[in-house]
């Protein structure tokens, strides 16, 4: 038995599942997970000496590739001087400046532990900035945990929200309203029917958990202009886009300005932060200044601070970044897609710059209900076979591959492809 196997063994009699979160499970793929013991670069290595080109990236922050040393040193400086202070410090101010410097619809931003607590404290900003109760949020679409946004999916446009989780009180949820996403349509029948009710759209600019659903032409635009004719917000969730698809994130990239932002993952470097943001006069309603209350004994922590900003900054100086990153991209899933091809693989590869995502299926997809239309068993097949042959992707049809700016074309996605390729004619 392996030692993961042994491990897992002990943590699902200890821990619920033996995850501390259930995306890092590997039941839909028949196997165990892999427990990790350190990463370096574009590789992970787990505790049965096991090494592997590493796609997931700790599901996106580490963008600069695992465990840089200058973030590293960052961080170690920053701990010299002590965990936690629980008070107003520099760095804090340093961070705020940077995030407003680096994205132009933000003018103040409130820094908290998580996605999930950014996308929390946003939705009540925009409930308590326009008055009124009801999200419109997209079947596909994750914002962590929060109540509000355990939704179940396809619970059809007109309706209340059904929570898609035990314990979440339909109150929760009934204000929480689904719509489809890449139609507009149907967030036009939202708003024709609660013109006066609807407080905010929050959207993932780049669908990044339904496997990667990029946003059709147009779509994006169609959705700013609904918010402004109703007087809504528009809410960018960009836990997965900011500091990804350009150092303004995905409203950089696609040019369209929401009026609320949501970061996690990237701007903490892979320490727990999230951040959410947007013009002064909404962001002044955040207490102690104004009347929506949100806090954190941890949030700004000066550790976390020290390894956000130098990545940031890194990101912020280094020439061309996003140009080599996106370009690798390209080049990667375009070969990828011409394996799958070859190989005459029922597939629809969908892609943003650095994430991508291949689904088994032959619809193009474009929203939840075409993503589900993917064969989950061809998925696992394809997962173990790249596993066993030392390729780290995330263990669900419905996650992004992540790629890091460590990946280079000539060795790890080379060798990946190749690795594609042997897999492809072994699982037809
Ligand atoms: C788009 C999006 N929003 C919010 C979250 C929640 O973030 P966290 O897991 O840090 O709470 C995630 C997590 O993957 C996410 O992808």
């Amino acid at each position: 038995m392996s030692r993961s196997e042994e491990l897992f063994r002990q943590a699902v009699e200890l821990i619920p599942g033996g995850v501390n979160s259930p995306v890092r499970a590997y039941g839909n793929v028949h196997e165990v997970p892999r427990f990790i013991v350190s990463a370096d670069g574009p590789y992970i290595s787990d505790v049965d000496g096991n090494t592997y080109v590493d796609y997931i990236g700790s599901w996106g922050p580490m963008i600069l590739g695992n465990n840089d040393k200058r973030i590293l040193d960052s961080v170690v400086k920053a701990a010299g001087k002590g965990l936690s202070f629980g008070a107003a410090t520099e760095a804090e101010v340093e961070m705020a400046q940077l995030v407003c410097d680096l994205v132009p619809s933000i003018e103040m931003v409130r820094m908290v532990n998580s996605g999930t607590e950014a996308v929390m404290s946003a939705l009540r900003v925009a409930r308590g900035y326009t008055g009124r109760n009801k999200i419109v949020k997209f079947m596909g679409c994750y914002h962590g945990h929060t109540d509000a946004m355990l939704v179940k999916a396809g619970s059809g446009v007109m309706t209340a929200g059904i929570p898609d989780s035990a314990g979440v009180p339909a109150g929760c949820t009934q204000d929480t309203l689904s719509a489809e996403y890449n139609n507009l349509d149907s967030v036009k029948e939202l708003f024709d029917s609660y013109p006066d009710e609807i407080a905010a759209v929050i959207v993932e600019p780049v669908g990044a958990n339904m496997g990667v659903v990029p946003p059709e032409e147009g779509f994006l635009e169609g959705l700013r202009a609904i918010c402004d004719k109703y007087s809504a917000l528009l809410i960018f969730d960009e836990v997965i886009t900011g500091f990804r698809l350009s150092l303004q994130g995905a409203q950089g990239y696609f040019g369209v300005q929401p009026d609320l932002t949501t970061f996690g993952k990237i701007i903490g470097a892979g320490m727990p932060v999230g951040a959410y943001g947007g013009r002064k006069e909404i962001m002044q309603l955040v207490s102690p200044v104004g009347k929506v209350y949100q806090a954190g004994t941890l949030s700004g922590n000066p550790v976390a601070m020290a390894a956000g900003l130098t990545q940031l900054k890194i990101l912020r100086d280094t020439p061309d970044f996003y140009e080599k990153l996106n370009a690798n991209g390209d080049w990667f899933y375009t070969e990828m897609d011409k394996i799958l091809t070859d190989h005459q693989i029922p597939h629809c590869l969908n892609h943003v710059g650095s994430l991508g995502c291949v689904f088994f299926t032959e619809k193009k997809v474009k929203d939840y209900v075409t993503a589900k239309t993917s064969d989950t068993e061809a998925f696992a097949k394809y997962f173990k076979y790249l596993l066993t042959h030392g390729i780290y992707m995330a263990p669900s049809q419905f996650e992004a591959i992540f790629l890091s700016g460590a990946h280079t074309k000539e060795n790890e996605l080379k060798k990946t492809l190749e690795v594609i390729d042997a897999c492809c004619a072994a699982i037809k």
